[in-house]
């Protein structure tokens, strides 16, 4: 597995792999979890060459937000990203990233103002930004995205077709602990209290879908049940609980076919979210 620090260096590493077939690429801000991990061996049970990046992106941080303590190891990140068979791992620093003078910037008009957009005001900006400067530097056939982060997941989708990047989005169902609590690497900072707290956020989640499953046409109660559920949990602080329409995150119709329901809580220090998607077939096969 090649490490490469610098973006002439995993261009000429990437040119070199592209003989041996499809380039995917999985982007990451590092500390592997399972997650990362099965983002990596999905992206290599369908393609020859799979490249890994790990960059903690400042863009994307907010301004009182934990970008200094964002968890880090990339020793242990390597030797795992090594046993899942990538290939290469991009591992760029800040200024390599962002050099002086950097001012260009993919904003999304949509998309990016619901959910954690709202509260993490540029956030997306900055994850737009990321990605669309990882697209450029690999040149990957296809990257994989975790659907834990579903409103990224939407944004990068939609991304890709209105700059026409000529790559395949694949998406990831998201890894969750043996109790249900998904994992992020900022699970790190729950203390053993707020670890077993946070299950309240995929426990509500689910109640919420099946509600929705078994046929309840009032959204709007469900999403309040939904939140009601979170803040029943005393070391929960509520961000927020939200059912919208896919792929636009738009308020719900009866014509929709997805739905998304989505929460984001703070424990502690930790901001989790977690998220569902609940299909109009889910619906209809309970219904019918
Ligand atoms: P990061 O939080 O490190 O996540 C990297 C990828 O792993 C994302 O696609 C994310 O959705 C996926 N992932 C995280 N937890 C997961 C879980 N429990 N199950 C499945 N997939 C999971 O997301 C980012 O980094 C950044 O925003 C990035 C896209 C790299 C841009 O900087």
């Amino acid at each position: 597995m090649q490490v490469c620090e610098t973006i002439a260096e995993v261009r000429e590493v990437v040119r070199e792999l592209r003989n041996s077939g499809p380039v995917a690429l999985v982007p990451t801000m590092g500390y592997f979890h399972e997650g990362h991990l099965t983002l990596m061996r999905e992206a290599h049970r369908r393609f020859p060459v799979v490249v890994v990046s790990v960059f903690v992106n400042p863009l994307q941080f907010g301004p009182t937000e934990d970008l200094k303590t964002y968890p880090r190891d990339l020793e242990r990140d390597l030797r795992l990203a090594r046993g899942t068979g990538a290939a290469a791992v991009f591992v760029p620093s800040e200024n390599e990233m962002y050099p002086e003078q950097f001012c260009t910037f993919v904003d999304l008009e949509r998309l990016s103002g619901v959910l954690c957009g709202r509260t993490r005001p540029g956030h997306f900006r900055g994850v737009a930004t990321m990605v669309t400067k990882l697209f450029n530097i690999v040149r990957p056939d296809a990257a994989f995205f975790g659907q834990k982060d579903a409103q990224q997941l939407q944004v990068v989708r939609r991304l890709v077709r209105d700059l026409n990047l000529n790559l395949e989005i694949v998406a990831v169902p998201t890894v969750r602990e043996a109790d249900g609590l998904a994992m992020s690497s900022r699970n790190a900072y729950l203390d053993p209290r707020e670890r077993r707290a946070a299950t309240v956020l995929y426990r509500s989640l689910q109640s919420a879908r099946e509600a929705v499953v078994s046929g309840r046409r009032d959204l709007a109660a469900v999403q309040e049940r939904l939140a009601a559920g979170i803040r029943a949990e005393p070391l929960a602080e509520l961000e927020y609980a939200e059912i919208l329409a896919l792929p636009g995150l738009t308020p719900p119709g009866d014509d929709d076919s997805e739905l998304l329901l989505a929460v984001a809580a703070r424990f502690g220090r930790a901001r989790l979210i977690d998220n569902v998607v609940c299909t109009v077939e889910d619906r209809h096969r309970r219904t019918s």
